[in-house]
């Protein structure tokens, strides 16, 4: 990654880290994940060369940046956000990384984009949205992951409890495998192996 990249995305996590602290309201915060997620993220990508890309959960583009930075050339990169303020935020911020032309920012609720995504079409998936949506989010989810694609989602430490359901219906699912991967807030590795169905 060039220096400058680095530098701005140090700077953007002492933003977040602020903005998360000072603010009065859940939606004005960042909520970024940690670098050291975003490392190790990066690194899987540079290896594994994925030829899609979607995230759930924008923000300020914090995350965008480490996945847009990775991918290979010619690879597709879609983030999905509802929220105007961070849409604008996100903007910047990809101008900013000199970045803007390999992000595609959907704006709005990530169902519609979920439901109507063709089967089996996105190598890497990394959802860090809202969690009571997962549950219902996970048949589009699931249908939408190519054949031994990874599917990364975000909090599964510090919102175990939250995620409950959400492992348990992952569980149940034929053709499913995860892993707990303990960076960060804790990562939660789901892939879509043909072989257990
Ligand atoms: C935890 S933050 C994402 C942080 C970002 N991945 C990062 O690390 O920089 C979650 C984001 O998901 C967005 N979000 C929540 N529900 C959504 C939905 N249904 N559709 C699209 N975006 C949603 C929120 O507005 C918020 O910006």
């Amino acid at each position: 990654m060039r220096p400058e990249r680095e530098a701005l995305l140090r700077h953007l996590k002492q933003f977040g880290e602020k903005s998360d602290r000072a603010a009065t309201a859940h939606a004005e915060k960042m909520l970024n994940i940690t670098a050291d997620t975003g490392l190790m993220l990066w690194m899987l990508i540079r290896a594994m060369a994925p030829r899609s890309v979607l995230e759930v959960g924008t923000s300020n583009g914090y995350s965008t940046i480490w996945w847009a930075d990775a991918v290979p050339d010619g690879a597709r990169l879609v983030t999905l956000e509802a929220d105007q303020q961070k849409l604008a935020m996100a903007r910047a911020n990809f101008q900013e990384a000199g970045l803007a032309g390999g992000i595609e920012l959907v704006p709005g609720d990530a169902t519609e984009f979920l439901k109507t995504a063709r089967a089996r079409d996105w190598d890497l998936i990394f959802l860090d949205a809202d969690r009571k949506r997962y549950v219902n989010w996970w048949p589009d989810l699931f249908r939408i992951l190519a054949q031994d694609g990874l599917l990364v989602v975000d909090n599964a430490v510090d919102k175990a409890g939250e995620l409950a359901g959400f492992r348990s219906l992952v569980a149940a699912t034929p053709g499913s495998r995860q892993v707990l991967v303990p960076i960060g807030n804790g990562e939660l590795f789901i892939q879509h192996d043909p072989d257990l169905l």
